[in-house]
C-alpha cells in the first residue's frame, strides 16, 4: 500500500476520480471497519480541506461518533435527528446546502455552514453515516453526492 496520497488538481470530479481508487485500494486488504473509517475521512480531509469528515456507526437506536478528522463533535445522535439521524431514518443522502436552514440541523460548530450525509450500507442495512461538513454555503451538489455514495460502497461487503 502507498503511503502517499495523490491528490488531483482539477475540478471536484477530477478530485474524485484520483482519490476513489486510492480509498478502494486502502481498504481492500483490511477488514476493520474503524481502521477503514480512520483512514477514509483522513483521505476525503487531505484531498478536499472540509471542516469536519466522519463517521457515526449505528450502536442500536443511536449513531455514535466514530473516526473523524476535524474539531470536537457531539458523540450521539438519535434516529431522525439532525442531518444525520434524518439519512439514517430516511435511508437517503441528505444534501445540505444551508444548514441553517435545516430543521433540527444539530450545531457541533457554529463554523459549519452546509453539510452531506451519506448512508453506509452493508447487505441492505444501514451500519453508518459519512457526515461531511463545509464552512462555506452550498459546498455539496450531485457530484458529491455520487462518488460519495460510491466511496462507501467499500462497505458493503
Ligand atoms: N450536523 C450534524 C451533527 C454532526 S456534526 O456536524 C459533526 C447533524 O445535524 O446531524
Amino acid at each position: 500500500m502507498s503511503e502517499n496520497l495523490i491528490i488531483a488538481e482539477g475540478t471536484k470530479n477530477e478530485k474524485y476520480e484520483m482519490l476513489l481508487p486510492q480509498i478502494q485500494g486502502v481498504v481492500c486488504g483490511e477488514s476493520d471497519d474503524i481502521a477503514n473509517m480512520a483512514n477514509i475521512a483522513s483521505m476525503i480531509a487531505e484531498t478536499f480541506g472540509f471542516w469536519w469528515t466522519g463517521f457515526y456507526r449505528v450502536m442500536g437506536d443511536e449513531l455514535v461518533l466514530g473516526p473523524f478528522q476535524g474539531p470536537l463533535a457531539c458523540t450521539r445522535i438519535r434516529k431522525g435527528r439532525g442531518v444525520c439521524g434524518t439519512a439514517w431514518a430516511e435511508a437517503a443522502t441528505q444534501v445540505v446546502p444551508d444548514v441553517d436552514k435545516f430543521p433540527g440541523h444539530i450545531a457541533c460548530s457554529s463554523a459549519s455552514r452546509s453539510e452531506i450525509v451519506v448512508p453506509v450500507y452493508r447487505n441492505g442495512v444501514i451500519i453508518a453515516v459519512l457526515d461531511i461538513d463545509s464552512a462555506d454555503l452550498n459546498t455539496f451538489d450531485d457530484v458529491d453526492k455520487l462518488y460519495l455514495e460510491r466511496i462507501v460502497k467499500v462497505f458493503d461487503i
